[in-house]
């Protein structure tokens, strides 16, 4: 959290914009790599920035080879009956390096779903991520659609795609009960984790939904449904599938404008996400075993879920020392994550044993869709990142509200020149002041909405710390809610 770095204006102007590593995991660079870009006036900014000096290979070429191999025998390749000696053995030599070839391309194409797409059951089968749910079966058992279901808007409106009408529509309270609703959740990715099913009047203005056909024989809660155009309870099914986004300072968020250090409970989906004792990265708790953090804080050799502990309901980082950590089973980064231009910069993280929730470890909830933020939606972000540019992490976990920026004025010449994608959200002060900094990122950015906290984005990247015109950007967590639960449910 940067506030004021009281940097005199025009100093070091560089992108600085990769996540916070401890340097011992990493081979020293030359000291020009953070500094590779000036981004000062905006419009030299080069294409695809953030950007990394190309590491130069230090070793020196294998040189050229000066005697010929000898053969059993001790002569070289000069007859002719050593010639088709030496003409065979290179032909298994080259025999040899196809074999590794192939086995090196099947291992690659092994893991092509994750690249492509999403995977048929365990059929092997990709499917690109656009066809699920749109109305034709792609997958040969037919797993792209039929699961197709989503929470949409700040009531939690259970809504099911219709593959007829290509559109979503809510569900129909008639014959509902609650074990369909704990059905749905898992259907999400939450893996026994059920809160509450409730009829509420649909806002939506919905003139058709899907309702239950109690007598159809299937199993599957998306066969039973059907679709119609009458609801005679003329209400709709409102699903949490987690108690998610209270924290303890409910209605009281005003005290802390101005960004200080946190109280307990404030955040408490905060995570310290740490690797060798050190904290390189925030996270945001979204289920027991969940957490979203940024897919620039996992790039390779990070990527590695060993090197990562996770330290939930603590605030000052000191304290971390002395507690145990929760040890992490798998890192999913987006796929379509690019580190050059930080688009899609999102990971998850599942953990080795579940957290327990209390006071001060409470999950945030992720944003569903139809949530209409307004556009200067004020929001916070939490973190133990750098309280000035370049200053050092800190020890205690800071707070400050920041509000959204208009996608078209940060993209705007004098701001971000086109570098925000709409992955991309942009918060802070073009005016500078308050922001997040170095050691923040994958942490939450988080908003109040209809008495829920929601995660509306991660920490990702900006040009120095709390400068004018250089916000903080934020990974556009609402575009990635449907990802984050296939991820889920796919891993549970
Ligand atoms: N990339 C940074 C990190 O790894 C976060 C930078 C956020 N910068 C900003 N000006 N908001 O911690």
């Amino acid at each position: 959290m940067a506030l004021n770095s009281g940097l005199p204006p025009g100093v070091g102007p560089y992108y600085e914009n990769h996540g916070y590593q401890p340097e011992s995991l990493y081979p020293p660079q030359p000291a020009v790599a953070a500094r590779a870009f000036s981004v000062y006036p905006a419009h030299y900014y080069p294409p695809a920035v953030p950007h990394y000096t190309p590491r130069v290979l230090t070793s020196t070429s294998t040189p050229a080879i000066r005697t010929q191999p000898k053969s059993p025998s001790g002569t070289p390749c000069t007859s002719k009956t050593k010639k088709a000696l030496c003409i065979s053995a290179a032909l298994v030599t080259v025999l040899a390096g196809a074999v590794v070839a192939a086995v090196l391309l099947w291992k690659f194409t092994e893991n092509k779903c994750t690249v492509s797409g999403m995977e048929c059951g365990s059929s092997g089968t990709c499917v690109s991520a656009s066809h699920w749910c749109d109305g034709i079966l792609h997958c040969p058992r037919g797993e792209d659609e039929n699961q197709c279901v989503r929470l949409y808007g700040p009531n939690f409106i259970l809504q099911v795609y219709s593959f007829q009408r290509k559109s979503w529509h809510p569900v129909c309270l008639d014959d509902w009960t609650e074990s369909y609703g704990r059905a749905a959740c898992q259907d999400m990715g939450y893996r026994n984790s059920f809160y509450s099913s409730q009829g509420i009047a649909d806002d939506s203005g919905a003139t058709s939904f899907m309702k239950l056909n109690i007598s159809a024989g299937h199993t599957d809660l998306y066969k039973k449904l059907y679709h119609s155009d009458v609801c005679s309870s003329k209400n709709v099914v409102s699903l949490r599938c987690i108690e998610c986004g209270v924290n303890r300072r409910m209605g009281r968020q005003s005290r802390i404008v101005g960004g200080t250090s946190a109280a307990p409970g404030d955040w408490p989906w905060q995570v310290s996400l740490q690797v060798q004792g050190v904290h390189v990265c925030g996270g945001s708790i979204i289920t027991p075993e969940w957490i979203v953090t940024a897919a620039h804080c996992v790039e390779e050799p990070l990527n590695n879920p060993r090197y990562w502990t996770a330290f939930a309901g603590i605030l000052r980082q000191y304290l971390m020392t002395y507690e145990h950590g929760y040890r992490v089973e798998k890192v999913i980064s987006h796929p379509n994550y690019d580190s050059k231009t930080k688009n899609n910069d999102i990971a998850l993280m599942k953990l080795q044993t579940p957290l327990t929730f209390n006071d001060k470890v409470k999950p945030v909830c992720l944003p569903n869709p139809g949530l209409r933020l307004e556009p200067k939606q004020p929001c916070w972000i939490s973190g133990w990142g750098a309280t000035y540019e370049k200053g050092k992490t800190s020890d205690e976990l800071n707070a400050v509200m920041v509000p959204l920026i208009d996608p078209v004025q940060c993209n705007s010449r004098y701001v971000y020149n086109n570098l925000i994608t709409p992955t991309m959200i942009c918060a802070g002060y073009l005016q500078g002041t308050m922001d997040s900094c170095q050691g923040d990122s994958g942490g939450p950015l988080v908003t109040l909405k209809s008495s829920v906290w929601w995660l509306i984005g991660d920490t990702s990247w900006g040009s120095g710390c709390a400068k004018a015109n250089r916000p903080g950007v934020y990974g556009n967590v609402t575009v990635f809610t449907d990802w984050i639960h296939r991820q889920m449910r796919a891993n549970s």
